[in-house]
């Protein structure tokens, strides 16, 4: 079973580094070889603005900045495999 993953790519979202965590996760995937077992998908707006970059996560929304983009995705994309 994979993990679906989805960024916000709304214009706030976009404005916070939607764009940089993206990268990261895909970074991330890259460098532990998890494409088949992590799915990312862009989303337009979450409907969650007034925090960092909205990303759900098997269909919880949590607010992640491109400072804490890694640590997200080892403590809580990771956690899931
Ligand atoms: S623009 Fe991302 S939650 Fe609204």
């Amino acid at each position: 079973m994979s993990v679906a993953v989805k960024i916000c790519i709304g214009t706030y979202c976009h404005l916070r580094g939607a764009y940089n965590v993206l990268q990261l996760f895909q970074h991330e995937i890259e460098e532990r070889d998890l494409h088949d077992k992590i799915e990312i998908s862009g989303s337009f707006c979450m409907g969650h603005c007034e925090n960092g970059v909205s990303v759900e996560v098997d269909g919880k929304i949590y607010s992640v900045s491109p400072e804490s983009a890694r640590e997200f995705f080892e403590g809580t994309i990771l956690k899931r495999l």
